[in-house]
């Protein structure tokens, strides 16, 4: 396959990383980056890569079939159209935009632009979130009854700090930040969410944003689910402290989240499945079977950007489109306001 030329756009925490990661996948050649801030050329510099301090002189003169989009929230809308306008392949970081209307723009000008759009949920790769898809869709625990979540941890108090402050004001907290990964998890491996009813509180840390929050879902199948959100208590019960994704955070391999099913039930990430294996010794009364898969941790960003050139070429569907990226930011907004107003929201 020829390598298909991108280029990034936003060196920062999310685009650096990205950059040295991409520089590994063999289906795409990286050949440059652009970031407003100077001090970001040195990340290039290592790599052997040009660098741009305007984005627009980039797209217009590196002849590339794709960008990385890793810029704050706001600027995803604007310079994904700006690129779409290029006939530009865009790989977004999540959320896919700021608010659903301008997810609706950007998609609106991908299509008519005829560009793909890969929406950055990196978790839809992570083989753990894979196998307990294919787990729940492929019928092994019977009808799903419903499915319950943890995501419970402790932020220290630098992560609040200096310029890193806006964390603590509305929209810069777990529901939005961390929550709409599990929202787009639940999705993939579940199905559509049709309502959702959250109560909030910030009362232990008093900010603006809030530290916890305890949410009640109705998925479109029939299902049920529940999620406590917390970031202000010392557990390892989240998806951070479970499945060591990110190597930084501590983490011990228990479990965060809980499928249950008419058939059986499976806890996740330990990838265990729980069930009656003699039928005629079923209830809870009799000793379940317990069923093990065998799992291997692959990095879930190397699987994202090679299914992103193949989704360029036209290989692939994007395995999570703009579509998608609108309808987990949807379902996520509608979590943040049913905890301001205090109702039930039907999507
Ligand atoms: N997938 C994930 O798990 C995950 C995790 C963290 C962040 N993110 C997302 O990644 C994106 C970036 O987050 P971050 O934490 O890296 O932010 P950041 O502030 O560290 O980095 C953003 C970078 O964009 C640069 N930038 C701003 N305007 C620009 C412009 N016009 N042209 C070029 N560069 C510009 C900034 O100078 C900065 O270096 C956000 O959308 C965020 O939600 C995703």
């Amino acid at each position: 396959m020829e390598k298909i030329r991108l280029g990034l756009i936003g060196l920062g925490l999310m685009g650096t990383p990205h950059a040295r990661i991409l520089k590994k996948v063999e289906e795409c050649d990286l050949v440059a980056a652009s970031d407003v801030d100077e001090k970001q050329k040195a990340v290039t510099e290592e790599l052997g890569i040009k660098f741009y301090k305007n984005y627009e002189e980039m797209i217009g003169t590196e002849n590339l079939r794709g960008v990385i989009l890793a810029v704050p929230n706001h600027l995803h809308a604007p310079i994904g159209i700006a690129c779409a306008q290029k006939g530009l392949h865009l790989f977004v970081e999540k959320p896919i935009a700021q608010s659903v209307s301008e997810a609706d723009r950007l998609i609106e000008a991908a299509e008519q632009n005829k560009v793909r759009i890969l929406v950055g949920h990196q978790r839809r790769f992570s083989s753990l979130v894979e196998k307990a898809r294919e787990i729940v869709t492929g019928g092994e625990l019977g009808r799903l009854v419903g499915v319950t979540i943890t995501w419970a941890l402790l932020k220290p108090g630098p992560y609040f700090e200096g310029l890193l402050s806006w964390r603590k004001e509305k929209g810069g907290g777990p529901i939005l930040i961390n929550l709409i990964h599990e929202i787009d998890n639940l999705r993939y491996i579940c199905g559509e969410i049709e309502e959702v009813f959250a109560l909030v509180s910030n009362k232990v840390r008093n900010f603006p944003v809030e530290d916890t929050a305890s949410i009640t879902l109705r998925f479109r199948n029939g299902a049920l689910g529940t999620i406590f959100l917390s970031d202000c208590t010392p557990s390892l019960t989240s998806w951070e402290g479970t499945t060591g994704e990110n190597p930084l955070l501590y983490h011990d391999f228990g479990n965060c989240y809980q499928f249950f099913g008419t058939d059986g039930s499976l806890l996740f990430p330990q990838m265990k499945r729980r069930y009656y294996s003699d039928p005629e010794k079923v209830g809870w009364n009799y000793p379940v079977t317990e069923q093990g898969y065998k799992m291997v941790r692959e990095d879930p960003y190397i699987k994202e950007f090679s299914h992103f050139c193949r989704v360029v070429i036209g290989e692939e569907a994007p395995r999570t489109s703009g579509e998608d990226g609108r309808r987990t930011l949807e379902v996520t907004l509608a979590i943040q306001r049913s905890g301001e107003t205090g109702q039930p929201i039907r999507l």
